[in-house]
């Protein structure tokens, strides 16, 4: 097929960009990575870019496609040749630019390493001869931060670390939160103590994108959510983040809606509102503040209270509830909708395969007969 790219090229001595455009003859099954290689073998060995494992898991080969961050050896390249479509390939965001498609990682590593990325054990030793295991739900709280690949995807397209270089950013906190919620780490609070402190957790706009682009599926916003719920189980809400998470809650269980009016004085306190009283006589001028008494409540403000008992009778909080909560999600998508059992809905034809449920006993492993001996 025919593949045509058009590359971002960058000389940081001179500081001179330059779009270049490459037109190459690849294979059917040809990545963005097969289509650089491409271009380097047999038309421009003066371009630059970063690969190594060729299979998703070095992490090595992110960059951005069309103004997003992709992994070049996870995006095949025969759909948009088909379609005739010619993508701008640059390097990614948030990070300074060394040459053409390569950044340097530096500021991604020193993040990744004020959150002490390694387990700091505070288990008792396990008896001679045994290992620390772990049950199945607890492992499920990092399932997905444990994927990360460190490729720095989500940091390219996080909206935070644009606004503040010095946000801790996604990749981040999803490793925070891979060793928050181990429990063979003994050094729980410390950390959490940490992460809620300034460039924090807290300065997540949860814009989403990360979560969007990651090409693992860790889902970074995700883990901050995590982290953010159990620093409010510990008790570790001072951060006005927390407290406007908080009155978030407050207020949607009270009302059923937001009542932003509330949220100056309940998130910053009431020096800071009176500071922004100006701020907000203007706002309320141009009817962008509705008045404060008597507070609106919601028709269906029942629904609201509802879902907030529920959510608080589930039992498990922290990064415990998130996951339960997801969990909860996946079996509406897999069709539960309460009258069938989970067994039930598995024996469904063309159902999704049953996982294997931690505590069950595992079906009898199966033996192929050895082939004959030729
Ligand atoms: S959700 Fe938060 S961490 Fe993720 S990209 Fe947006 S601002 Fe950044
Ligand atoms: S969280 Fe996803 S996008 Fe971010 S570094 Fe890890 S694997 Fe890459
Ligand atoms: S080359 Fe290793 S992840 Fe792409």
């Amino acid at each position: 097929m025919q593949v045509g790219l058009k590359v971002w090229r960058f000389n940081s001595r001179t500081g001179e960009r330059e779009l270049q455009e490459y037109e190459i003859a690849a294979p059917e099954e040809a990545t963005l990575l097969d289509c650089l290689d491409i271009v380097k073998d047999q038309h421009d060995g003066t371009l630059a870019y970063r690969k190594s494992c060729r299979m998703m898991i070095c992490g090595s080969c992110g960059m951005r496609m069309d103004g997003a961050a992709v992994l070049a050896c996870k995006t095949r390249m025969y759909d948009i040749a088909q379609a005739g479509h010619v993508p701008v390939i640059s390097a990614m965001g948030n990070l300074p630019i060394v040459k053409d498609l390569v950044v340097d990682m530096e500021p991604f590593w020193e993040k990744f390493r004020s959150v002490d990325p390694f387990l700091q054990p505070g288990y008792e030793e396990p008896p001679d001869g045994k290992e620390y295991r772990i049950d199945q739900p607890r492992m499920n709280v990092i399932h997905k931060e444990a994927l990360c690949i460190n490729c720095g995807c989500c940091v390219s397209e996080c909206n935070s670390m644009e606004a503040d270089p010095n946000f801790l950013g996604p990749q981040a906190l999803a490793k925070a939160m891979r060793f928050v919620g181990d429990p063979r780490d003994g050094n729980k609070i410390a950390r959490l103590e940490k992460l809620n402190g300034e460039h924090g957790i807290w300065e997540c706009t949860r814009c989403y994108m990360c979560t969007e682009r990651c090409p693992k599926g860790v889902d970074p916003r995700d883990a901050i959510a995590k982290l953010g719920a159990e620093s409010m189980y510990e008790g570790i809400d001072r951060d006005m983040g927390a407290k406007h998470a908080n009155w978030f809650v407050v207020s949607a269980k009270t009302t059923g809606w937001l009542r932003e009016t509330e949220l100056v004085p309940k998130t910053q306190g009431i020096i800071s509102a009176i500071k922004q009283t100006r701020f907000a006589l203007d706002l309320a001028r141009k009817g962008k503040v509705p008045p404060p008494f008597p507070p609106h409540v919601a028709k269906n403000v029942k629904e609201s209270r509802r879902l907030y008992e529920l959510t608080t009778q589930q039992g498990p909080k922290g990064y415990m509830g998130i996951v339960q909560g997801e969990h909860a999600l996946s079996r509406l998508a897999h069709g539960h909708t309460g009258e069938e059992t989970l067994a039930e809905i598995y024996e469904r034809p063309g159902a999704f395969k049953r996982p294997f449920i931690a505590g069950e006993e595992l079906e009898a492993p199966v033996f192929l007969e050895k082939p004959p001996e030729r």
